[in-house]
């Protein structure tokens, strides 16, 4: 808002004053209106998503499972992941046709929505195209629904948090969804093993951080915070949001910029409850830059392997502590020290089916519902933003207008 009352005043000041102002009251009225459509269009859906639980209810499948003990679990994705259909072949035969892959092995997967009455596990992937005219119209009572994402609440399919009473169990990377389907984890090695290491981690390096980063405009405004820190020290900005682009992979990239730079800025996107991705992992995982992170869930990183924002009272002193820790190389070093105590663990993608195959199996699991998903999917996600001015975080609530899959367009 503030920038549009500046360009209000540039306007004034410009020789085509009346051309440009009319400019910009009529984009101002043209953005003012498309956001009301959308609220419009937000609250049908809404209203749509109420009917249809109550409509649900009686439309039970009429030849419910038979359930068998021998027949393996069928699931069912409904939507797809993203873009892309399931490939189910490709998954029956190298999850659950192999030996060895998945502990409980009795499950198939499918994308035929024929087989709907037959499926004991429904899938819905957040951002795989939930839409209120095209879900399940029978429903049987001992299938479970499910909620697929790894992404935080803000890119979340706004639909997804009006559907009471009807996901089952969730698969995110929450640490308290019913299914674990993270980005990565560690554990403790079986036994301490010092592992060669080079001279000095440091290895000349002058205090540089790095930043690789796609989406300009975060939820958490990590934009202002690495701003604030480049006044202090060096920032190397790769990616869209800057004139420098790598053309290699991801992967690539950062063992370039690891060269030159002994500090990689892995903030997320958001910082909202336990959302730690392959960010801070491929730092970890190439073992030459210290990850500086802003931290909520010290858990989910390796103890002493990163730095935490957070600690500082501004990124100005963040900065003036790089300063300090570049001069130190013992004190650097000291943050690989993990290497020899732990390790990191990336799941292949397709690894939650298994937990969820394994639950399928379980007799004993207990009937579950998510009574209120705005609750679960938002309120419970704790999500932050950095505030300039009060050098901290702050508590926000998600926006749902904000969804960008769900719209007019
Ligand atoms: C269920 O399975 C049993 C044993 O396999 C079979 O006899 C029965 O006809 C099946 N019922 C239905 C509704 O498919
Ligand atoms: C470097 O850091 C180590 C470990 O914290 C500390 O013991 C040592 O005194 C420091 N050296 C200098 C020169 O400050
Ligand atoms: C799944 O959720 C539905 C909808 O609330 C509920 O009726 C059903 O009992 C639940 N099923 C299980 C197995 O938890
Ligand atoms: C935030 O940090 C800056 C720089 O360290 C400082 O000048 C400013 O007073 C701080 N503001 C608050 C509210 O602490
Ligand atoms: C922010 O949320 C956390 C829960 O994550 C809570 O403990 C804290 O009190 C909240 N802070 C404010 C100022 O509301």
């Amino acid at each position: 808002m503030s920038r549009y009352l500046a360009l209000f005043r540039f306007c004034r000041r410009s020789r085509f004053s009346c051309i440009c102002k009319y400019f910009l009251a009529f984009t101002f009225l043209l953005c003012t209106f498309i956001y009301c459509v959308l609220k419009i269009k937000l609250s049908i859906d809404y209203h749509y998503a109420q009917v249809f639980y109550q409509s649900q209810r009686s439309q039970i499948c009429q030849n419910s499972i038979n359930s068998t003990r021998e027949k393996p679990k069928l699931i069912l994705f409904w939507t797809k992941i993203f873009t892309n259909p399931i490939d189910a072949n490709y998954i029956n035969n190298y999850l659950f046709a192999s030996p060895g892959r998945c502990d409980i092995n009795r499950c198939k997967v499918t994308n035929n929505r024929q087989e709907l009455c037959a499926s004991d596990a429904v899938v819905f992937h957040a951002r795989g195209g939930i839409k209120m005219n095209d879900m399940p119209q029978e429903r049987s009572l001992h299938q479970r629904y499910i909620l697929l994402t790894k992404e935080p609440p803000y890119k979340t399919t706004a639909i997804v948090g009006h559907l009471n009473y009807f996901f089952n169990w969730t698969a995110t990377y929450r640490t308290d969804s019913d299914i674990a389907y993270r980005y990565f984890r560690w554990r403790r090695k079986d036994e301490v093993v010092t592992e060669a290491s080079p001279q000095s981690y440091l290895n000349n390096r002058q205090v540089r951080a790095a930043s690789m980063i796609s989406n300009c405009y975060s939820q958490n405004n990590r934009e202002h915070y690495i701003k604030r820190l480049s006044s202090v020290i060096p920032v190397t900005r790769i990616g869209h949001c800057s004139w420098n682009k790598c053309h290699k992979s991801y992967y690539e990239c950062l063992n370039e910029l690891a060269d030159t730079h002994p500090f990689f800025l892995a903030f997320e996107n958001s910082l909202c409850r336990d959302y730690v991705t392959e960010k801070y992992a491929n730092v970890i995982k190439n073992r030459r830059m210290i990850p500086i992170v802003f931290s909520k869930d010290f858990d989910l990183y390796i103890p002493n392997s990163f730095i935490d924002a957070n600690q500082f009272s501004s990124p100005e002193n963040l900065g003036r502590f790089l300063i300090e820790l570049v001069k130190n190389s013992t004190l650097y070093d000291s943050y690989f020290k993990w290497t020899n105590k732990y390790e990191l663990v990336v799941p292949d993608e397709n690894d939650y089916l298994c937990e969820l195959c394994k639950k399928l199996n379980d007799p004993k699991e207990p009937n579950k519902v998510y009574d209120s998903m705005k609750k679960w999917l938002y309120d419970d996600a704790t999500c932050q933003r950095w505030i300039s001015k009060l050098n901290r975080t702050i508590n926000v609530s998600v926006d749902e207008t904000m969804d960008y899959e769900d719209s007019l367009f």
